[in-house]
């Protein structure tokens, strides 16, 4: 059995993280051109920084829930049987590992890592980004920003993750609304290669209708009892 999960902003949502597209979201709150853009960065880089250095502060407060738990579980219990999860998330937190998953492919970037815009150096950091510390690797100033995949860049591992799919039995998308590609996409692409499709979510994303098997809920909730039922059915 390989299961190829994907989450999103929802699956952290009861750990007091904010999502993008919900009511009270981060994106009804800020121009997603001016500080989720390499334009953004270009025109105003410290709007860019303080907007990061804020997510960074409240992620140094925030704490797994139930539903990051249960995935670390299912992992290892998974791997106790030969069988294997695929844990992919478009998340930039750390609430997975901080939960105890070991292998977390982070499409969209972490939160936690600072790159050099000039060289492309990557430091674990969860202090705020400051345009006059020098890169460790470069020695330059003013290219602080996050390891994070901003509209319009290339999101991360797309190799891995197309094999992982075309090798699933399962796919599972958790809290994520299927607006942003290539995510978005995976369902599709799943369902064509004639592999199951479950959604787990508040409501029906914009991808419900693809999705075989479709569970409504709080992830803190609905996530442990679906580990669950999978784990008794193997
Ligand atoms: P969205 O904010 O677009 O969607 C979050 C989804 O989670 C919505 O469908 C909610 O209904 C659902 N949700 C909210 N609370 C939940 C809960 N307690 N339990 C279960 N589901 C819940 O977030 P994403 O789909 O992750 O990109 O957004 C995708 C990308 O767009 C993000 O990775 C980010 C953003 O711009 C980057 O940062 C590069």
């Amino acid at each position: 059995m390989k299961i190829f999960v994907l989450t999103g902003a929802g699956i952290s949502a009861e750990s007091g993280l904010g999502t993008f597209r919900d009511k009270d979201g981060v994106w009804t709150k800020y121009d997603l051109a001016e500080v989720a853009t390499p334009e953004g960065f270009a025109k105003d880089p410290a709007k860019v920084r303080a907007f990061y250095n804020a997510r960074r502060a409240n992620l140094a407060g925030a704490a797994p829930n139930a539903a990051h738990f249960a995935l670390a579980r299912l992992a290892v219990e998974l791997a106790a049987r030969g069988d294997d999860l695929f844990l992919c998330t478009q998340n930039v937190d750390d609430l997975h590992e901080k939960a105890g998953s070991k292998r977390v492919i982070h499409m969209h970037g972490e939160l936690a890592v600072t790159r050099c815009a000039h060289c492309q150096a990557l430091r674990p950091d969860v202090g705020p980004l400051i345009a006059e510390t020098a890169c460790e690797a470069c020695g330059r100033t003013g290219g602080a920003r996050p390891h994070v995949v901003w509209f319009g860049e290339t999101p991360l591992f797309m190799d891995e993750i197309e094999d992982a799919l075309s090798e699933a039995d399962l796919f599972v998308a958790i809290g994520t609304s299927g607006s942003v590609y290539p995510a978005a996409g995976f369902v599709a692409e799943a369902r064509a290669m004639g592999i199951a499709t479950c959604e787990i979510n508040l409501e029906p994303s914009a991808n419900a209708y693809v999705f075989d098997e479709k569970l409504y809920g709080p992830a803190g909730e609905v996530v442990p009892a679906w580990v669950e039922r999978v784990l008794a059915a193997l």
